[in-house]
C-alpha cells in the first residue's frame, strides 16, 4: 500500500523546484496530481516526466479568484475530488531598508502567498474529503526576522495565522493544516535571495546563509518534498495546527 493511493493532490507553483518535487513523489505514493503555476513552458516540462493519466496542468495566477476557481473546477472535472492541497507557489520580493521599501512589491509579494494560500483553502475546502491535508509552504523566514525583507517575512508569517484558523474550523470534517518551513535549498529560488540579501549586506549571500544552518549545508527539494508527504499522507493523522521546521536547524 502506497501512502497516497487514490488521493487527489492539487499543487500550486507546481512548476517550481518543491512543487514539482513534490509532484514526483506523491505520483510515486500512488496519487494524481494538479500543478498550478503562471509559469506555462515550465509546468509543460514538469507534467512531460510524469504518467499522463494521472496529471493535469493549469496555467493560473494564484493570487487572483478566478485562477482559484478555475484550478478546482479543473480538479474536479479531471479527478473528481480533492484530498491533498499543497499551497506553495511563492516570490521573493526586495530586501530593502524600511523607509525605501517598495509599496508595489510589498503589495505583490504578499498577494502570492497570503492571498492566494487564502484563496486556495477558499475554493478547494468545500471540496475536499474526509481525511484531506491542507500543507501550506511557509519558510524558515516564518518564524524569523531579517532587516530588509520586509514583504517575504511578512507574508511567510501570515501564512502561519491562515493555517491556524483552517485547523480549526477544518478539524471537525476530519481535514488537517499544517505549514511546512523549508530552510535555504539547494534551488534557484534560493540563490537569487542569496544573491539579493548578499548584495544588500556586502556579504556573500550563500556563506551568510551557510553560517546560520546548524546541519551546515542547504536542504534540496526531494527532503522537503518528503517532509510534505508526511504531512499529506496519514502517517501524520493526529498532526494538525502546527509548524513544521525543515530547516538543518536554522531556527533553533
Ligand atoms: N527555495 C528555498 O530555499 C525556500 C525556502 C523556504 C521556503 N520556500 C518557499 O517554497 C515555495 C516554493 O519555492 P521554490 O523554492 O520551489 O521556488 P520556485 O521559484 O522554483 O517555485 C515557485 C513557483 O511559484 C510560481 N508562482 C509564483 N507566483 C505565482 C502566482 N502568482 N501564481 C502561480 N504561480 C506562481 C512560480 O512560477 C514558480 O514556479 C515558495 O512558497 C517559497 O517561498 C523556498
Amino acid at each position: 500500500m502506497k501512502k497516497l493511493d487514490g488521493k487527489v493532490c492539487l499543487i500550486t507553483g507546481g512548476a517550481g523546484s518543491l512543487g514539482a518535487a513534490a509532484a514526483r513523489l506523491f505520483i510515486e505514493q500512488g496519487a494524481a496530481v494538479v500543478l498550478v503555476d503562471r509559469d506555462a513552458e515550465r509546468l509543460n516540462e514538469v507534467a512531460r516526466d510524469l504518467p499522463q493519466e494521472r496529471v493535469a496542468t493549469i496555467v493560473a495566477d494564484v493570487a487572483s479568484a478566478e485562477g482559484a476557481s478555475a484550478y478546482v473546477d479543473l480538479t474536479l472535472a479531471r479527478f473528481g475530488a480533492i484530498d491533498v492541497l499543497f499551497s506553495n507557489a511563492g516570490n521573493f520580493g526586495t530586501v530593502q531598508p524600511i523607509a525605501d521599501y517598495p509599496d508595489d512589491v510589498f503589495g505583490e509579494v504578499l498577494s502570492v502567498h497570503v492571498r492566494g494560500a487564502y484563496l486556495a483553502a477558499k475554493h478547494a475546502t468545500p471540496h475536499m474529503r474526509k481525511g484531506g491535508s491542507i500543507v501550506i509552504t511557509s519558510s524558515v523566514a516564518g518564524v524569523r526576522g531579517d532587516a530588509g525583507v520586509y514583504a517575504y517575512i511578512t507574508a511567510k508569517h501570515a501564512q502561519v495565522g491562515l493555517m491556524r484558523c483552517l485547523a480549526k474550523e477544518l478539524a471537525p470534517r476530519g481535514i488537517r493544516v499544517n505549514t511546512i518551513h523549508p530552510g535555504p535549498i539547494d534551488n534557484g529560488f534560493q540563490l537569487a535571495v542569496e544573491r539579493r540579501l548578499g548584495d544588500a549586506m556586502g556579504v556573500d549571500g550563500t556563506a551568510f546563509f551557510n553560517d546560520m544552518i546548524p546541519l551546515g549545508r542547504h536542504g534540496t527539494a526531494d527532503e522537503i518534498a518528503r517532509s510534505v508527504l508526511y504531512l499529506a499522507s496519514d502517517d501524520s493523522s493526529f498532526v494538525t495546527g502546527t509548524t513544521l521546521m525543515v530547516d538543518g536547524g536554522m531556527s533553533v
